[in-house]
């Protein structure tokens, strides 16, 4: 495990990606990366307006785009936007040179999470956002499980303590 350049975080919204994959990057010594801002840089709009004004198949077009840009790049840690998944070719380009990494939380941090993060998510505008999650999450769950390579729970642990963990995994080689 130890020899691919890259990690790529996957996982649902609020999993963490961002916050951990800053620190992981800085604790690798290497570059942090997040695609769902690559999108917006090359879109020229926010993630919402995208969606409301494109759709959510532009959206996953500019995201397949983005991945493939990524996935050439060397020693970066890529968070990647919580539906990558959905779309095989990118995980196909991840696997090249990333260790996917898979982060998991439970519904109820999910939701409180993204309900304080103060990020929009136009996937979660629905008034009622944990069935939401529920029912996103039990349909992603098998494309989750099937890309990752090594998988941590961030429910119930600092961000300190899953990107130690996610490190010592690395290392052992253990998934
Ligand atoms: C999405 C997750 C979002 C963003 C977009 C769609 C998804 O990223 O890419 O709103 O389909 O789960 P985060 O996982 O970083 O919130």
């Amino acid at each position: 495990m130890k020899c691919k350049p890259n990690v790529a975080l996957i996982g649902f919204m609020g999993t963490g990606k961002t916050v951990i994959g800053k620190q992981l990057a800085k604790r690798l010594d290497k570059k942090f990366i997040d695609t769902d801002s690559l999108i917006e840089n090359q879109a020229g709009k926010s993630i919402p307006l995208l969606f409301a004004e494109e759709g959510e198949l532009r959206f996953r077009e500019l995201e397949i785009r983005v991945i493939k840009q990524v996935s050439g790049l060397k020693d970066v840690v890529i968070a990647c936007g919580g539906g990558i998944v959905l779309n095989k070719i990118n995980i196909d380009y991840l696997q090249r040179n990333a260790l996917i990494t898979l982060l998991k939380a439970s519904p109820e941090t999910i939701l409180e999470r993204v309900e304080s993060d103060g990020e929009e998510r136009p996937l979660l505008h629905t008034s009622n956002k944990l069935k939401k999650i529920k029912e996103l999450l039990s349909y992603r769950k098998p494309f989750y499980e099937r890309a990752a390579e090594l998988t941590i729970e961030t429910s119930f642990n600092s961000v300190d303590d899953v990107v130690d963990e996610i490190i010592r995994k690395i290392n052992s080689g253990t998934r």
